[in-house]
């Protein structure tokens, strides 16, 4: 996909980068002379527009909290939605799992990563071409949006259906058997006083208000968009960068060096919106295929995102074939696996496949007859959708890797700032 640059973003977020420098100089200047530094004056930027708290969950969403966390919607009796998205690890699994297990007796493995659900208030609509306005014109970005690592799904409230009705996740039979469940929950009456005395005369009415008493918690709830993390308190003036976090800044920015910014966007956006770490577009990065996934034993099975096998509306766009959606890197040092298919446990290997991972393929893909399979979780006829022009996957094999050793390490450092629970308040103190 193309990526735009939005400059006049850009230059108002280099205006803090620069100020956070200088800053920094200043404090730094006052200890040289051996002076206590002044007490900086918190001037808390105004131009980021924070979400605001809501102190008292509205019935509806509060109907949601119960129901996010009740044991009994599932055919096992031993998960909820926060088996899998625990509050405590920013709604992602605290297990190292690359899938999870699921189904009557919890052990139906999943087939992809669990995604954190927090920062997904932003998420756009799915849209087949997003275009974007520049100087000669409408660009078509591509694809865009939408919920799961394939944006199939459209809204919040209907992704809750997906793993109630799963065999390997909640797996209920049927909407009916969701239906009795909430019947003959504790919170049956209160469901009624939202949805209406008639609500259980209708299984899959009670599937969708259900779906959307979850949206409505992941909507409200703070702990899904805390906006606690030093990077918010940097940028809302409250906070200074550690000299390896703003080299690391500096990498992740940088255009020729991690590039990072293109696509896990660091802009506060229009109207003061908290930068969300993500463009909601689709890239194919080649992560390897991951042999720990039951599914992928049979050798014809493949992933591949856009255009299949979960969502078949651009099965015949074949050069979609192995695009997953960007995630937001918002708490991912906080992530145990990573990618669609938790192939890699950690930040320092993520980090080295991607600046190695056309120099040095044979430290990350499978051999065949002594022969390195480069991008090996996808058919040969898709490899080519694999990006090579986006820094840092433009180095040629023969090329040095994009980042060294010690701008690598500062990245991580960098990433690590991104982690919610730095401060109280949203980019507060
Ligand atoms: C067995 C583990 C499991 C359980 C239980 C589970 N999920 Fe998920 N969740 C996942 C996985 C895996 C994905 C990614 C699916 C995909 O990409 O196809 C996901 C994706 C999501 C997404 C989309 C996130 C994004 O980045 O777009 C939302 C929202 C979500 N789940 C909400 C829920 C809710 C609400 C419940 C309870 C009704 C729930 N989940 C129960 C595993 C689980
Ligand atoms: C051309 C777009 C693009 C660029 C540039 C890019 N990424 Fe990504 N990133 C993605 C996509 C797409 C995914 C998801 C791929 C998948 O799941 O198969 C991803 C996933 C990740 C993940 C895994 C997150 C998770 O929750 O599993 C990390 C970490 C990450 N990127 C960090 C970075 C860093 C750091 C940089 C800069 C060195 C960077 N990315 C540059 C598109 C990009």
């Amino acid at each position: 996909m193309q990526r735009r640059v939005n400059f006049a973003v850009v230059l108002v977020v280099c205006g803090v980068l620069v100020s956070v420098v200088a800053c920094q100089k200043k404090e730094a200047a006052s200890l040289e002379q051996g002076k206590p530094a002044a007490a900086v004056p918190h001037k808390k930027n105004a131009w980021v527009n924070y979400p605001k708290q809501v102190a008292k969950l509205s019935p509806q969403a509060e109907l949601g909290r119960q129901l996010f966390f009740d044991t009994n919607l599932s055919a096992s009796g031993k998960m909820s939605c926060a088996t899998c998205h625990q509050p405590d690890h920013a709604y992602a699994p605290a297990n190292d799992l690359a899938v999870q297990l699921g189904g009557e007796k919890m052990d139906q493995a999943g087939t992809r990563s669990v995604p954190s659900l927090r920062y997904l208030s932003y998420t756009p609509l799915f849209t087949r071409h997003f275009y974007f306005p520049t100087s000669e014109g409408l660009e078509d970005e591509g694809p865009t949006g939408g919920f799961t690592h394939d944006g199939a799904v459209a809204s919040l409230h209907e992704q809750a259906s997906v793993p109630l009705l799963s065999a390997n996740e909640m797996a209920n039979a049927s909407a009916q058997n969701v239906a009795q469940k909430v019947q003959a929950s504790a919170y049956a009456k209160q469901f009624q006083q939202v949805f209406g005395e008639q609500v259980f005369s209708d299984p899959n009415q009670v599937v969708h208000q259900v779906g959307l008493a979850l949206e409505a918690f992941q909507l409200e709830d703070v702990s899904f968009h805390p906006y606690t993390s030093k990077f918010d308190a940097v940028i809302s003036g409250n906070a200074t960068f550690s000299e390896p976090e703003l080299r690391g800044y500096r990498v992740f920015k940088d255009p020729s060096k991690g590039n990072c910014a293109k696509c896990h966007v660091d802009n506060v956006g229009a109207g003061g919106k908290p930068a969300q770490f993500t463009d909601f577009e689709f890239e194919a990065i080649g992560v390897p295929r991951n042999p720990t996934i039951a599914a992928n034993k049979v050798a014809s099975y493949f992933d591949l995102g856009l255009c299949g096998p979960y969502r078949h509306d651009l099965s015949k766009e074949t050069n979609f074939c192995g695009m997953f959606k960007t995630p937001t890197l918002r708490n991912v040092a906080t992530r145990k696996v990573f990618f669609h298919n938790g192939f890699f446990h950690n930040l320092d290997d993520v980090m080295h496949f991607y600046v190695e991972r056309d120099s040095q393929p044979q430290k990350w893909y499978s051999s065949k007859n002594g022969k390195v399979q480069m991008y090996d979780d996808l058919p040969k006829q898709w490899r080519s959708n694999v990006d090579h022009i986006n820094a840092p996957f433009d180095r040629k094999k023969e090329a040095a890797p994009a980042l060294t050793e010690a701008e690598i390490k500062d990245l991580i450092e960098f990433l690590n700032t991104l982690t919610d629970g730095y401060s109280r308040t949203p980019g507060g103190e």
